[in-house]
């Protein structure tokens, strides 16, 4: 769906569609120069990723894997608890891979944060961080994260994979709530 067809649900669309694909087009251009010659394994994190992944995945002109985790930590709340819990594991050894984590969002860090120290301990050759957005000015942790989409206000944002409470993943754009939805 358009942000046209849920306009009393939301306040601003902050990303476009358009921009989207454009921007992950750059990052892929960008990632295939750093991964010259290494074999990439990409690791999505569920559910809210999955429109990246497929997006970006197709933007690059090389062979790559993929595979998914899926963690929570939100529920059916716009904060997150820093609680994470693994809902479903990866199918593959990251041992010797080298790796690169696919988020929608980077809030308060605290998911990645967590989810950096746990592949490390799997021994993958080297980890790195592509994130479509970033928030700034919520981050909690330092995240270094070196393929970031666009950086936005801290406001609760839905669309292209994101939800609130299971809704609005199939918003074609990234918006803003309106606070009455979750007030
Ligand atoms: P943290 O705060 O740990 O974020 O960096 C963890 C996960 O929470 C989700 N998240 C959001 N989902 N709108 C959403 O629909 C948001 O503004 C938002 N902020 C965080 C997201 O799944 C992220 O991976
Ligand atoms: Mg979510």
């Amino acid at each position: 769906m358009r942000a046209a067809d849920i306009a009393d649900d939301l306040t601003t669309v902050l990303v476009t569609e358009e921009q989207i694909h454009a921007r992950l087009a750059e990052l892929g251009q960008q990632v295939t120069e750093d991964y010259d010659g290494k074999e990439l394994v990409l690791v999505g994190v569920l559910k809210g990723a999955v429109m990246v992944m497929a997006d970006f995945m197709r933007a690059l002109p090389k062979h790559v894997t993929m595979d998914w985790m899926a963690v929570s930590s939100y529920g059916a709340s716009t904060k997150s608890s820093g609680v994470v819990q693994i809902r479903k594991d990866l199918d593959i050894d990251l041992a010797d891979k080298h790796v690169l984590i696919v988020e929608d969002i980077i809030d308060s860090g605290l998911t990645l944060a967590w989810l950096l120290e746990n592949f490390e301990s799997r021994g993958a050759a080297s980890i790195e961080v592509l994130a479509l957005l970033r928030k700034p000015d919520a981050m909690k942790v330092e995240i270094n994260s070196r393929y970031v989409g666009f950086d936005i206000p801290s406001d609760f944002v839905v669309g292209y994979g994101l939800d609130y409470d299971e809704r609005y993943r199939n918003l074609r754009d990234v918006a803003v709530l309106a606070p009455h939805v979750y007030s």
